[in-house]
C-alpha cells in the first residue's frame, strides 16, 4: 500500500520557522520518523512539498490510482483552498489532515479548515508526533475498509 504525504507552503522551513509554534523538527526529521512507522505498518511512503497551490493539486492528480490515501498538512491553504478540497474529492483519495499547532486555539482565521469536511479525520496540536498518529489512523481506516 502506497501512502502520500503532502506538505504545503512554508513547511519546507520547519525547524527554523516560528519554533515556539511549530517546534524544532525539520520536515526531513518528520519524514524520517514516518519512515520508521511506515516500515512497521508495511506501507510505502511518497512525499511532495510545494509552496504553490496548483502544484499541490497537480500532485494529487498524479497520485490518483497510485496512493491509497494521503496525510496532508496543507499549511495556510488549509484555510483558503476550496480548490485543494475539490482535488481530493475529484481524485477520491481518502485523506487525514494534520497540523503541528492546534489551529482551533489560534487566530480566528486559522480555526476553519476548507479540507476538514472531506477528510477522514484531523490530528492537530500534537506537534511532529501528530504525523505518526495521522499515518496510523489513515492506514487503520483504509485497512478496515478492506
Ligand atoms: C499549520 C497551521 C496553519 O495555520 C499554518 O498556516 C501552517 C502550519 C500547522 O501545521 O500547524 O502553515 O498547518
Amino acid at each position: 500500500m502506497n501512502i502520500g504525504i503532502l506538505s504545503g507552503p512554508n513547511l519546507n522551513l520547519l525547524g527554523t520557522r516560528e519554533p515556539a509554534i511549530y517546534g524544532r523538527a525539520t520536515l526531513d526529521d518528520i519524514l524520517a520518523a514516518l519512515g520508521v512507522v511506515a516500515d512497521e505498518l508495511g506501507v510505502t511512503l511518497r512525499h511532495a512539498q510545494s509552496n504553490s497551490e496548483g502544484a499541490l493539486i497537480d500532485t494529487l492528480h498524479a497520485w490518483r490510482g497510485e496512493v491509497a490515501g494521503v496525510v496532508v498538512n496543507a499549511g495556510a491553504y488549509t484555510h483558503t483552498s476550496l480548490a485543494l478540497r475539490d482535488a481530493f474529492s475529484a481524485t477520491a483519495i481518502p485523506f487525514v489532515e494534520v497540523h503541528l499547532s492546534n489551529i482551533h486555539a489560534r487566530e480566528p482565521e486559522r480555526r476553519h479548515s476548507m479540507l476538514a469536511s472531506a477528510s477522514l479525520g484531523m490530528v492537530c496540536g500534537l506537534g511532529a508526533a501528530g504525523y505518526e498518529y495521522a499515518l496510523r489512523g489513515l492506514v487503520g481506516a483504509l485497512r478496515a475498509r478492506g
